[in-house]
């Protein structure tokens, strides 16, 4: 998922742990007793609307990089593409796109980090009849750290640019944000935020239309951000 504003940096909270099962798959759960999850067995089925096809919202597979690899190639994202924030890798290449397989195997195996730790939660979003990847949604503590231990969330979201204007983005975020909600209760998530710069109104269009709300200004705070932008908010309900 695209990267929108910085996080701030602190100190993770370790409440929860993961507990490796049979298939690979991992149990995640709350120390504080907030939630018990099996997330890499999500898969979110959306149904066709409108011009947008139907869709399925599933953690990244290695199967899924060479149409990644595609939609690097076409349109290099600005900012990248969200990745787990403890990746050996250097500079840049954190926050951005893989360009090549060798990227591509170091970016997935972050985005399997961060589902076996339960602090970053990343989805490839794939055009169900086409079996297509076009876009990736990932949520994430804003604080860093793991999600669900009462703490706000921060939505990310990214569709590749030949399959843009049909409403992927939004009915991604939807889901992803419904299943976090139900997932970790409102006690564990209260609340997940999307933040984008003032000069992005095609991301302003999502939040609205993914059930985000303007929440409040966020100014520019060089040099960690240069331009303002809007933070919208939802609340578990
Ligand atoms: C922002 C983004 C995720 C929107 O994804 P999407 O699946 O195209 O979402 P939508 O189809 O709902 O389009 C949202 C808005 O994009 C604009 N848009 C429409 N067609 C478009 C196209 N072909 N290309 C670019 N933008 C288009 C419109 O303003 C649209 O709003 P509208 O529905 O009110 O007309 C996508 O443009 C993107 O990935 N941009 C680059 C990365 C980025 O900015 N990520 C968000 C960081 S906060």
């Amino acid at each position: 998922m695209h990267i929108c504003r910085p996080v701030r940096k602190r100190v993770h909270r370790h409440n929860m742990r993961a507990q490796p099962q049979a298939g690979g798959r991992n149990k995640l759960r709350a120390a504080a007793g907030h939630c018990t999850v099996q997330f890499m067995t999500v898969v979110l089925n959306i149904a066709a609307a409108g011009g947008r096809p139907a869709l399925w919202v599933r953690p990244w597979l290695a199967t899924d990089m060479p149409d990644l690899l595609a939609a690097m190639a076409s349109e290099y994202p600005e900012r990248g593409l969200w990745s787990h924030p403890d990746l050996d890798v250097p500079g840049q290449q954190k926050w951005t796109g893989p360009r090549n397989e060798e990227e591509a195997a170091v970016w997935l195996s972050g985005q399997e980090r961060g589902w076996e730790g339960g602090d970053w939660l990343t989805f490839a979003v794939l055009d169900a009849p086409e079996n297509r990847v076009v876009g990736h949604v990932g949520l994430k503590n804003r604080d860093g750290g793991q999600l669900g231990i009462g703490e706000r969330g921060e939505i990310g979201f990214w569709t590749a640019a030949d399959a843009r204007g049909r409403g992927i983005a939004p009915a991604a975020a939807r889901a992803v944000t419904e299943w976090a909600f139900t997932s970790f209760g409102a006690e564990g998530l209260p609340s997940i935020m999307l933040v984008h710069d003032v000069d992005n109104p095609a991301s302003c269009r999502v939040a609205a239309k993914s059930g985000y709300p303007f929440h409040e200004l966020s100014p520019a705070n060089p040099p960690h951000w240069f331009t303002d932008g809007h933070i919208h908010l939802a609340k578990a309900m």
